[in-house]
């Protein structure tokens, strides 16, 4: 997450007026520098990702107050999902009071300049300024075009292959993962007790593992994404089913478990990288019994090995073909 200054400079440069700011409605709030510049009293911040909504609420920010009716200002920070961006900014702008103002940041590389564009079209936007590799731009609110409220229709969750529902900006929000459904076949019959899916996105893992399963007594979905794990509650009618937004690298069970599964994330740079998925497996270790399992699958070329060494006393690989391998680790080393 970048945490340049863009965002800083309508305000710096005296485009907008600090001072005219009433209730301000951030979207996809993120750290940011500008947001010295801000009255807190006056900030109402939003996010969904657990990791960063709690980075705010340590920073201070008052994270869960009950929205105003009303905005004079509203500022929306892009995400990578096309469509989640649209329903964030025709969101953002409905929240508007007559001539507020709606400010959109974002990198060039998040699609800035697309939804610079795609605003453009339908709305006059007042400027653009460019830095860092990214675009902020502003403008005032008129009328409301019919289109921005068909933007909006993003943010519901929508039934995708085998009736799954799942949102824009989950992950893999059109199609079940080849990654998780690679794993379920070695999954069927060997789970039973207590355990964990870390990173369980809408739900697909989970569900699979619970209907091969008979003997699991509970199983913990741990997500940091609210909107996924919203459709993992519409995925899941399964009582043993218990539903976590909270951070896998620092969620404590209640009691140590039996199992862990899961399809860990990864940093998607220029080059994937394996930190955070090794993070997760050392979150694993930690969460199990000195007899627990866990069984993860992972893009292939990610290098897991020699955390799971470091982590457990037995480690298998159950398959591997061109794109994704699967993983057995039995006895955390702790
Ligand atoms: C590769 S997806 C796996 C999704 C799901 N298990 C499935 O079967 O399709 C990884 C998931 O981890 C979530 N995630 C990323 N960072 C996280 C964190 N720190 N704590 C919990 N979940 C996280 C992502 O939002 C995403 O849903």
């Amino acid at each position: 997450m970048s945490q340049n200054d863009r965002l800083s400079l309508p305000f710096t440069n005296g485009s907008i007026d600090v001072a005219d700011m009433g209730a301000t409605l951030v979207l996809r709030a993120r750290p940011s520098p500008a947001y010295a510049l801000f009255d807190r009293q006056k900030i109402f911040c939003r996010q969904a990702f657990y990791p960063t909504y709690q980075q705010l609420a340590n920073a201070g920010f008052a994270m869960d107050r009950p929205l105003p009716d009303e905005f004079t200002h509203a500022i929306v920070h892009i995400t990578r999902a096309r469509d989640e961006t649209r329903a964030l900014i025709a969101k953002a702008y409905t929240a508007l009071v007559p001539n507020g103002v709606l400010i959109v940041d974002g990198d060039k590389t998040d699609g800035i300049e697309s939804h610079l564009k795609a605003v453009k079209k339908l709305l006059p936007v007042t400027a653009v300024l460019s830095k860092s590799h990214g675009k902020v731009f502003w403008l005032t609110k008129t009328g409301t075009p019919a289109a921005l409220t068909d933007w909006l229709a993003a943010h519901e969750p929508v039934q995708i292959t085998d009736g799954y529902y799942t949102r824009a900006g989950v992950f893999s929000a059109d199609k079940i993962d080849k990654g998780s459904a690679q794993l379920v076949p070695f999954l069927t019959g060997k789970l039973k007790g207590n355990g964990a899916d870390l990173g369980a996105g809408w739900g697909y893992l989970s569900k699979q593992v619970l209907a091969a399963n008979p003997a699991i007594i509970s199983l913990d979905l741990i997500e940091a994404d609210r909107h996924a794990l919203d459709c993992a509650r519409l995925n899941l009618s399964d009582e043993r089913a218990v539903f976590h937004w909270s951070d896998a690298l620092t969620h404590a069970a209640k009691t140590p478990l039996d199992f862990v599964v899961m399809n860990p994330p990864f940093h998607q740079s220029r080059k994937a990288d394996p930190a955070l998925g090794q993070q997760f497996i050392a979150a694993a270790a930690k969460l199990l019994k000195p007899n627990g399992s866990l069984y993860m699958v992972a893009n292939r070329q990610l290098a897991y090995e020699a955390t799971l060494e470091e982590n457990f006393r037995h480690v298998e690989r159950l398959d591997q073909n061109t794109q994704f391998k699967c993983i057995w680790a039995r006895k955390p080393k702790h």
